[in-house]
C-alpha cells in the first residue's frame, strides 16, 4: 500500500510539472567516479549549475524509501487525499554530495565491526563550533550521543527528582514534552506573548514557574516551532533567573545553524557570564544543517565538569560507522552546500510572508528569525469551520488535530497540528518549508484555495 502511495505521489509531482529527477541523480553517481579517479576531495566532485550553485529548485522526491515526512502521512489518508508533507523537520533537498560520496567511498570496504575511535568526528565539532559560532569548547567536555533525546532524557533523569519538574517556555518542540514522559518527570510551560508579530518571554511568568519542584529549564535556541533566535540579552536574563532558582537550563541548539541573514545566533555556553554558563548543558546535532536526522549523530557538552559528569553517569549511546562517516563529511566539506541551502531557504520564508499576507488574509504570521519552520495561525479558519466543536465527535484528540484533517481533505497539504507544542499552540499550525519553492508554491496555492472558500 505505502509503496503504491509513493508512486502516486511521484506521478502527482510529475504531472503538477516538475523536472525529473533522473538527471540530478545520474550526473551525481557520475561525478563521484570521476572524482574518485582523479583523487579529488569530495567537495569538489559533483557538476553544480553552470553558476557555480547548488539546485536547491529542482524537486527532489524523496516519497517511496521509508521517508517519515512523505510516507507517514499517507498511511491515514488511503484514498490518495494526501499530497504534500509539510510536518515533520527534515529537508527535500538532495544531500549535500560530498557526504554521498564519502558514504560510497566507505561502502568499498566490506566491514562493519565496531569502530575504533570516534575522535575524528569530536574534532570537528569543536572546530565547527569554534568557526562558525565563535564557541571556543573542549573537546574532552563533549559527548557524542545518537540524538539529541538520549542527552536530554538523561540530564532530566540526572537533575529532576522523582514528582520534579520540567520548565519549557512555550509554544516548543514536541519531543521536549516526549523526554520528560521518557524521563518520568513532568513538564510545566511557560507561554510566551505575541507582541507586535514577535513571541516574547513572558519573564514575570517564567519566574514565578521556578518554584522548587521545577529543577530544568529547557531553552530551544532558535525555537522551534515560532522561529526566535534568542538574542544575548535575553538569554542572559533567563540564564540569571534560573541560576538565582536553582534551575539548570538545558539548551536545545540543534537549528543553531538555520539563522536568518539578519540574525545572530548566541550559543548559550558563550554567554559573558561565568556562572551562567556553568549552569548550563547545550545539546546539538549537525542533523538539521545537512539532513542527517537518520544517520544518528549527536552531542552535548557543559564548561562545568561537573554537570556533564552529573549527565554523562546516565547516559549511554552507540554511534554507527556510516553516521560517524557521513557527519565528518559534512563537517569537512559540506559548508557551502549548507550556506546556498540556508540563503535559499532565507529567500523561501520571504516568499512565504509575502504570499500568506497578499493572498491569505484570515491567516496570521509571524516573521521567522531561524528554523526551517513556520508557525501560521489559522484560528480564523478554524472558527468557521467549528473545529472547537467538531473535533471530538470526529476522534481527534485537538481542534487543531480536526484542522490537520481538514487540510489534507481540502488540499491535500499535511501540517503539523499547533497544540502540540504546548500553552499557546491554539489555532496555530506548524509547517515545514524546507522544500523547493516549486512545492512550496504549489502548497501556498493549494492552502489558500482551502481557506479562501470557507
Ligand atoms: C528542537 C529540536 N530538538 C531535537 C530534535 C530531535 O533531534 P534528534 O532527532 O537528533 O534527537 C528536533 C527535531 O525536530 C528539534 O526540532
Amino acid at each position: 500500500m505505502s509503496k503504491n502511495a509513493g508512486l502516486n505521489r511521484r506521478s502527482f509531482m510529475k504531472n503538477a510539472g516538475f523536472t525529473a529527477l533522473a538527471g540530478a541523480t545520474g550526473s551525481l553517481a557520475v561525478g563521484a567516479s570521476q572524482a574518485n579517479a582523479q583523487g579529488g576531495s569530495p567537495s569538489q566532485s559533483y557538476p553544480r549549475l553552470a553558476n557555480g550553485n547548488y539546485d536547491f529548485d529542482t524537486v527532489y522526491d524523496r516519497a517511496g524509501h521509508n521517508c517519515a515526512r512523505w510516507d507517514s502521512p499517507p498511511r491515514n489518508y488511503p484514498g490518495g487525499e494526501f499530497k504534500f508533507g509539510m510536518g515533520v523537520a527534515s529537508m527535500d533537498f538532495e544531500c549535500a554530495p560530498c557526504i554521498t560520496e564519502a558514504l560510497m567511498e566507505r561502502v568499498q570496504h566490506h566491514s562493519w565491526g565496531y569502530l575504533a575511535s570516534t575522535a575524528e568526528l569530536t574534532s570537528e565539532i569543536v572546530k565547527w563550533n569554534g568557526e562558525h559560532h565563535n564557541n571556543d569548547i573542549d573537546a574532552s567536555m563533549v559527548t557524542l550521543s545518537d540524538g539529541v533525546y538520549p542527552g536530554m532524557i538523561a540530564a532530566m533523569r540526572s537533575f529532576v527528582p522523582r514528582g520534579g519538574k520540567a520548565l519549557i517556555m512555550s509554544p516548543a518542540y514536541s519531543g521536549f514534552y516526549s523526554m520528560a514522559s521518557a524521563a518520568n518527570i513532568e513538564t510545566v510551560d511557560s507561554e510566551m506573548k505575541l507582541i507586535n508579530g514577535r513571541y516574547e518571554i513572558d519573564y514575570e511568568d517564567l519566574e514565578a514557574k521556578m518554584t522548587s519542584d521545577v529543577r530544568v529549564l529547557i531553552v530551544c535556541n532558535p525555537q522551534n516551532p515560532t522561529g526566535n533566535v534568542w538574542r544575548e540579552e535575553e538569554l542572559l536574563r533567563i540564564g540569571r533567573l534560573a541560576l538565582e532558582h536553582g534551575v539548570v537550563v538545558l539548551s536545545d541548539e540543534i537549528h543553531s545553524d538555520v539563522i536568518r541573514g539578519d540574525q545572530k545566533f548566541t550559543p548559550f555556553s558563550a554567554l559573558p557570564d561565568r556562572d551562567v554558563v556553568n549552569n548550563s548543558l547545550t545539546f546539538n546535532a549537525i542533523s538539521k544543517t545537512f539532513n542527517l536526522a537518520g544517520m544518528k549523530n549527536a552531542y552535548y557538552y557543559s564548561k562545568s565538569p561537573t554537570m556533564l559528569q552529573r549527565v554523562n553517569q546516565y547516559h549511554r549511546a552507540e554511534l554507527s560507522t556510516l553516521g560517524v562517516v557521513a557527519n565528518v563529511a559534512a563537517y569537512k566539506y559540506g559548508r557551502e552546500w549548507f550556506d546556498q541551502a540556508n540563503a535559499y531557504m532565507d529567500r523561501t520564508h520571504t516568499m512565504i510572508e509575502d504570499y500568506v499576507k497578499a493572498n491569505m488574509p484570515s491567516v496570521g504570521y509571524v516573521r521567522n528569525e531561524g528554523t526551517y519552520m513556520t508557525f501560521l495561525d489559522f484560528s480564523q479558519t478554524m472558527a468557521s469551520i467549528g473545529a472547537d466543536a467538531q473535533y471530538e465527535s470526529h476522534g481527534k484528540r485537538t481542534p487543531e488535530h480536526y484542522f490537520q484533517d481538514w487540510m489534507v481533505h481540502n488540499s491535500g497539504v499535511y501540517l503539523n497540528p499547533g497544540s502540540v507544542y504546548g500553552q499557546g499552540g491554539a489555532g496555530r499550525m506548524r509547517m515545514n518549508i524546507a522544500s523547493s519553492q516549486a512545492v512550496v508554491k504549489d502548497v501556498l496555492d493549494a492552502m489558500a484555495a482551502a481557506v479562501n472558500k470557507v
